[in-house]
């Protein structure tokens, strides 16, 4: 999706680290309370020393959620995390994302006209009303409010397991909100999850937009419980079962970590699989002296080998993978947009139109209750 972010002025442009460091923390200290910077853990450590809160996508949507104090909340992290915050927060708050470029390439994958094509094929093949649409957090408001619309949910990396159980309830101990899942934009989450409930390779199909019936059968349909859209994460899907492999033959008692973004083949042969705060708490969790190789964003990674001198911390692909999108925010964004609050300009406020952003909310609402 293109938006359209302008150079930012020569003063932030051509300022030193330590200028640049002065002018965030001046501003800081006059704003106050007043703002509120979220922190997501892909973050460079320039923006990461001025997170008031630090965290993965879910942890995040609950502090947006749940700081009511902050007129300002300025979002480190890409697009979709912002439009979230802005559904989630009351009338009186204002998003702001440092780059209007940080994008997230998965999330684009899923746009709401193909969503809504797919919607309308199941109907001519199945019982759409049995059918419960869930999105992955990475994705745009207009997918959220679709999902609302149609009795669905949104879910993040740490609580897809709950609301699958919730919209399914494979073990049936209650009553399953449908008998099917439609779940996008990520085909690597929903078949990770999916096969940690117990689900085998017969149960899931994936559904590639750009087909007449997702280039699936009428029957293959009928048969599915998880219909999983054709999306992944090219960050995560970059590692492969070989860097694995070459990880435990170098460290035999080494500890493998990755993120359910991963592919499956990657994701059977580690040791814990889990958002990035759970990656963060199994690191904590580990014995001093451990080896330990994750799959996951090259910034974390390296923020967790620093903070844990006594581990040996590497990420599985030897080769630095950035996620490009959210590589985009630096000190320079965040002193553009903090030094505007300062002179009374909110620069880059993410709004999501009222109709979409109360049919959104159903659906973010639901996954809080849910977890
Ligand atoms: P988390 O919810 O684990 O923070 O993941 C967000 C994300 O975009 C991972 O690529
Ligand atoms: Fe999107 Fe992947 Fe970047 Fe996460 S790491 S924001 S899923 S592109």
């Amino acid at each position: 999706m293109i938006r359209l972010q302008g150079a930012l002025p020569e003063r932030y442009t051509s300022a030193s680290p330590e200028e640049l460091a002065e002018w965030i923390g001046s501003a800081k200290a006059t704003l106050g309370g007043r703002v509120l910077l979220l922190g997501h853990h892909y973050q460079r450590d320039e923006v990461m020393v001025w997170a008031d809160a630090r965290g993965d996508s879910f942890g995040l949507s609950r502090t947006a959620a749940a700081r009511r104090d902050a007129e300002f909340i300025v979002f480190c992290g890409v697009h979709f995390m912002a439009e979230s915050a802005d559904i989630l927060t009351a009338a009186h708050q204002q998003v702001l994302l440092p780059d209007l470029n940080a994008g997230c390439s998965m999330a684009d994958m899923a746009d709401i006209d193909s969503v809504e094509e797919a919607w309308e094929a199941l109907g001519r093949v199945s019982d759409v009303e049995r059918i419960v649409p869930i999105t992955y957090m990475n994705s745009s408001a207009a997918l959220k409010a679709f999902v609302g619309a149609h009795g669905g949910a949104v879910c993040t990396s740490s609580n897809a397991r709950a609301v699958l159980n919730w919209a399914l309830d494979p073990k049936g101990t209650g009553q399953a909100a449908g008998d099917k899942v439609l779940f996008f934009p990520d085909q690597h989450l929903g078949r990770n999850t999916g096969f940690d409930l117990g689900y085998g390779e017969d149960d899931m199909v994936v559904w590639n937009p750009r087909l007449e019936l997702g280039g699936l059968e009428d029957a293959d349909v009928k048969r599915a419980t998880l219909l999983l859209w054709r999306g992944h994460c090219s960050v995560h899907q970059r590692f492969s079962p070989g860097h694995v492999a070459a990880f435990r033959a170098e460290h035999p008692d080494g500890i493998v970590l990755v993120h359910p973004e991963c592919a499956h083949e990657v994701v059977v042969l580690a040791d814990h699989v889990g958002s990035t705060d759970s990656i963060i708490r199994a690191v904590e969790a580990a014995p001093s002296g451990s080896t330990i190789g994750i799959a996951t964003e090259i910034h974390l990674v390296k923020r967790l080998a620093d903070e844990h001198p006594d581990k040996r911390i590497a990420c599985l692909d030897p080769l630095v993978c950035p996620c490009s999108t959210m590589f985009r925010i630096d000190a320079a964004h965040l002193a553009w947009i903090r030094e505007g609050l300062l002179e009374g300009e909110v620069r880059n406020r993410i709004v999501v139109d009222e109709e979409t952003a109360g049919l959104a909310r159903i659906a973010l609402e639901r996954m809080l209750e849910i977890t």
